[in-house]
């Protein structure tokens, strides 16, 4: 998130860092300077214009409505607000006018949902969606630091020679894949279930019949996606590949000739949704498949938290 903030022209005279109090004290760099990172208190939003929350729902749960009182804007990339009516989930490319001068508080999508979206919303306005099936293969930084760390734990133990050992997940994560464990109704995980609900709100789609596995891989950063996509109306592959070439925050890689094609490496600390590998797809008749890539902590998180804050700071000076 502040490597993002430094590198973008906000001109921030003040900058305040909350986390927990395993952090408070710690200094950290922000545009050449060291910013004290304190715990959350009454009064700590007082005179703030935007805050950009990252932290665990209940934090989120806490603070945000105090962050909103003491008069700053608010993104919230947990999802505790993300289904709330009346509060706008947003992805800047797609439905970024859901943000006004009279928005208090925006909800960012979850770090699948996001990249599905802005690969998905081109597709939409030309041909109509009739269904959506997505297979995911998420990275693990995507479960938090903590996640991030035991994967290289869990490495380290299999490549020194012991057998493989859990410890995040009920199953090993290193060498391995596993599922995002919440199982909720119907036997879908709640990340499934997010990916179905938000892909919906943040298409103004309520009604669009989405299948979805999601499934976390021993990769450190960067989700893909396999994508069938039916359209309503018939969609050639190359209108789809010039649609994705146009839109904004896609890189189109796709070139099989020369094995040209989406990875998390390829993705991990850029901003674009990677796509490629478009085909028709053989099983039916309306049908394009589409692969991507795409950095979850950047376009996936904090990218896209920073990119609502912009629309609503640009939309606030329009109206001065
Ligand atoms: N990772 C992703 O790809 C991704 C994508 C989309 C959305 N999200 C959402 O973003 C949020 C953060 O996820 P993450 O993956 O960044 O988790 P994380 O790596 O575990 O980081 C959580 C952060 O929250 C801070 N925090 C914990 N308790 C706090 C408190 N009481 N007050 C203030 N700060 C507190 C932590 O501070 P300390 O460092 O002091 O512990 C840490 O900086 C979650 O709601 C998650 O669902 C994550």
């Amino acid at each position: 998130m502040l490597s993002i903030l430094e590198k973008r022209p906000w001109p921030v005279r003040e900058i305040r860092l909350f986390a927990s109090r395993r952090s408070a004290g710690k200094t950290v760099r922000f545009r050449g300077r060291n910013v004290h990172v304190a715990v959350l208190k009454p009064g700590s939003f007082v005179g703030v214009d935007v805050a950009l929350f990252d932290a665990p729902g209940d934090v989120s749960r806490r603070f945000v409505s105090q962050a909103v009182r003491e008069g700053a804007f608010v993104v919230d990339h947990s999802s505790i607000y993300r289904m709330e009516k009346g509060i706008p989930l947003v992805v800047p490319e797609v439905n970024g006018h859901l943000v006004t001068p009279r928005t208090k508080l925006a909800a960012g999508p979850n770090c699948v949902a996001i990249p599905l979206a802005v690969a998905l919303a081109p597709l939409a306005r030309a041909a109509g969606l009739a269904h959506v099936t997505v297979a995911t293969y998420q990275a693990i930084s995507g479960a938090g630091v903590a996640a991030a760390r035991a994967l290289y734990a869990e490495a380290r133990g299999v490549l020194a020679g012991r057998p493989p050992r859990s410890t995040v997940f009920s199953h090993p994560i290193a060498f391995n894949c596993v599922a995002h464990e919440t199982f909720e109704k119907e036997g879908y995980t709640d990340e499934e279930w997010k990916i179905v609900g938000e892909i919906r709100k943040i298409l103004g789609l309520s009604q669009l019949p989405v299948s979805v596995a999601a499934v976390r891989i021993p990769v450190l950063r960067g989700h893909s996606m396999a994508v069938f996509v039916e359209t309503k109306k018939p969609l050639s592959t190359g209108t789809a590949r010039k649609l994705l070439a146009r839109a904004p925050s896609v890189v189109l890689a796709d070139d099989p000739k020369r094995r040209h094609y989406p990875t998390p490496l390829m993705a991990a600390g850029k901003d674009a949704v990677y796509v490629g590998r478009v085909r028709r797809d053989i099983g039916v008749k309306n049908g394009i498949v589409l692969w991507l890539s795409c950095d979850n902590l950047r376009k996936g998180a904090a990218l896209n938290a920073v990119q609502i804050a912009e629309a609503a700071l640009f939309r606030i000076r329009a109206k001065m």
